[in-house]
């Protein structure tokens, strides 16, 4: 086992991740020794694939306020919000912005030369700011690059981690295996900052890429760390059909319509004055309803039903400018040119609003009031309580942005005086887990993770979707409680050491497993619908009993759950009408 000594471990590579380095760096003047790992080639985040744009006020002059930015922010999340966390990000998000701008990301911008801003769904005002429909590239290219030139922060590509390490409750280091050559690596780091994104992969229909597995949530949660509100999981109206990939939200920014089988704008008759801009929950929701009545069109192929995206009327040379990856999806997967056929559309499982239990400065929690001291969580993998129930469109990338810079800036302060961990105590953590992928590694006979897989997908796919019902959900937690078991005797049939994808996939396909366990118990216990979090039963929000959040904790094999409060600033819980 390699031994490396540094500073801070950043574990993941995207937006959240880049940009805390970069601050962490910055805050340091230069001093700091900070290791970003990821499983990737860094480039290949999943960040890459964010297309919308990010949200933020940038122009008083025109109607906006930072007030009305958290109030939709808060009104979108169902009240589930901690309207503190809510308030820091809209008033430093249009500050990211320029961040963003100064190193080198090109914001789209309109004839007098002003950043333009497009609509999105739930928002009061077009407040998005993109870079075509492929914000998150341009945003990881810029970050990468800059990145590149800093000489205290080191890459680690292709690097899967496979245990957080942690020393009298204090973060201690990161154990890794290089994938090129499966050596093991202990980073030694007092600092750790954790922003390895979400896991919407437990889902088989979904819009998020294979490496989505929540392996650093999962790390987490099994370091002691607490997880809340992991019950909420995002579907985005509009996956393609088959695949799932994104159309994003921006095409109805843009002015496009959601079409039923009888080519009627649905959206009417739940949405009036928002229509296809409504949050992502209620469109969902509106489309399973659709369907339900007989309203879908069937997709021979998959047997999926769908409705109709049409963006026909829209000006050829707007889609060119501003919807132009989407026109390249389209024709190159479905030969469908958006401008002359309709997009055929399903919800599909998008983005976890669940995760890593911090404070308002994405300091992670042990259980109750205790920080894991040395630990932070930034972008999709932590819950600071930004996106409540139901996360608008464009938010997260502000998230990223701006508790990035924050969890950077923290983790450098704390590095600098951190007490050192016990490195006899750290180095024999270190050799126990080797020692348990060792024996992995040498297990002959045992459970096919793939088979795992496909199985924990089919299930979430069917059980755990737009709509929620009590024996369904019941039926995913026996499921799950089985492939957990299973888990147990994984086998790994490739024995090689050189890119052992096996290893790695079996290892992030029981990182899944055991996350969807946390999601289901929740979305069992939780009896209301809020949300994302629709219940058949129990069909309406219930605020005297259940604003509150889900923070869960891995007891031995089991999950105890407590509830903690919802923090309201400003804005009393009201119906939600769009
Ligand atoms: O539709 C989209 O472009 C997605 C954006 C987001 O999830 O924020």
């Amino acid at each position: 086992m390699e031994i490396l000594r540094y500073d801070i471990a950043i574990l993941g590579s995207g937006i959240g991740g880049f940009t805390s380095a970069i601050h962490a760096s910055h805050h340091s003047g230069s001093k700091l020794r900070i290791a970003v790992i990821s499983k990737l080639h860094a480039m290949r985040s999943h960040s890459v694939s964010a297309e919308g744009g990010i949200s933020g006020v940038l122009y008083h002059g025109k109607g906006d306020s930072e007030d009305l930015h958290a109030y939709d922010t808060v009104k979108g999340s169902d009240y589930l919000a901690d309207q503190n966390a809510v308030e820091l990000l809209v008033k430093n998000a249009p500050k990211e912005i320029k961040f963003f701008e100064h190193i080198g990301v090109p914001w789209n911008r309109g004839d007098d030369a002003t950043i333009r801003q497009r609509a999105f769904g739930g928002m009061s005002i077009p407040r998005t700011v993109f870079a075509a429909d492929k914000t998150g590239f341009f945003m990881m290219r810029a970050l990468y690059d800059y990145t590149l030139q800093l000489k205290n922060v080191d890459i680690f590509h292709e690097n899967f981690a496979t245990a957080i390490i942690m020393n009298k409750g204090r973060a201690a280091g990161i154990f890794m295996i290089d994938l090129a050559t499966s050596e093991m690596k202990l980073i030694e780091a007092s600092s750790i900052i954790i922003a390895t994104g979400g896991f919407a992969k437990v889902y088989g229909f979904t819009t998020t890429s294979h490496s989505t597995t929540g392996d650093g949530i999962a790390l987490a949660y099994k370091a002691g760390l607490s997880l809340k509100d992991m019950e909420f999981v995002q579907f985005h109206p509009t996956g393609l059909i088959p695949s799932g990939i994104l159309i994003t939200e921006a095409a109805r920014g843009e002015g496009g319509y959601l079409r039923n089988s009888d080519g009627r704008r649905f959206m009417e008759d739940y949405a009036k004055s928002h229509m296809e801009l409504a949050p992502r929950d209620i469109i969902s929701r509106a489309r399973m309803t659709e369907i339900a009545k007989g309203k879908g069109v069937l997709h021979g192929e998959s047997g999926l039903e769908h409705v109709w995206l049409d963006l026909r009327h829209l000006d050829k040379a707007k889609i060119d400018e501003r919807l132009p990856m989407i026109k390249d999806i389209t024709i190159k997967m479905l030969g469908i040119d958006p401008s002359k056929e309709q997009i055929p559309v399903r919800p599909v499982a998008h983005f976890t609003m669940g995760g890593i239990n911090t404070d308002i400065n994405g300091h992670a929690m042990l259980n109750g009031k205790k920080h894991a001291d040395g630990i932070w969580a930034v972008g999709e993998c932590g819950c600071v309580s930004v996106h409540g129930a139901n996360r608008l469109g464009s938010n997260s990338l502000s998230q990223c942005a701006v508790w990035g810079r924050i969890v950077g800036i923290e983790a450098a302060k704390y590095a600098v005086s951190a007490r050192k961990a016990d490195k006899k105590a750290l180095h024999m953590q270190a050799e126990e887990e080797e020692l348990r992928i060792g024996e992995l590694l040498d297990r002959k006979t045992g459970s096919d993770p793939y088979k795992i897989r496909k199985e924990l997908n089919s299930v979430m796919d069917s059980n755990v979707y737009v709509y929620r019902k009590t024996s369904e959900l019941k039926r995913a937690q026996a499921a799950v409680a089985r492939l957990r078991k299973e888990c147990e005797s994984i086998v790994v049939n490739d024995k090689g050491s050189v890119f052992n994808t096996n290893l790695r996939d079996a290892l992030e396909i029981c990182n899944l497993v055991e996350l969807a366990g946390v999601v289901v118990d929740g979305a069992i216990r939780r009896k209301e619908s809020r949300g994302a979090h629709a219940m058949v039963e129990y069909p309406k929000r219930n605020d005297k009993e259940w604003m509150k959040h889900t923070i869960a904790v891995k007891k031995g094999k089991g999950i105890s759950i407590s509830y903690s409060p919802v923090k309201i600033t400003k804005w009393q819980p009201e119906e939600r009408k769009y």
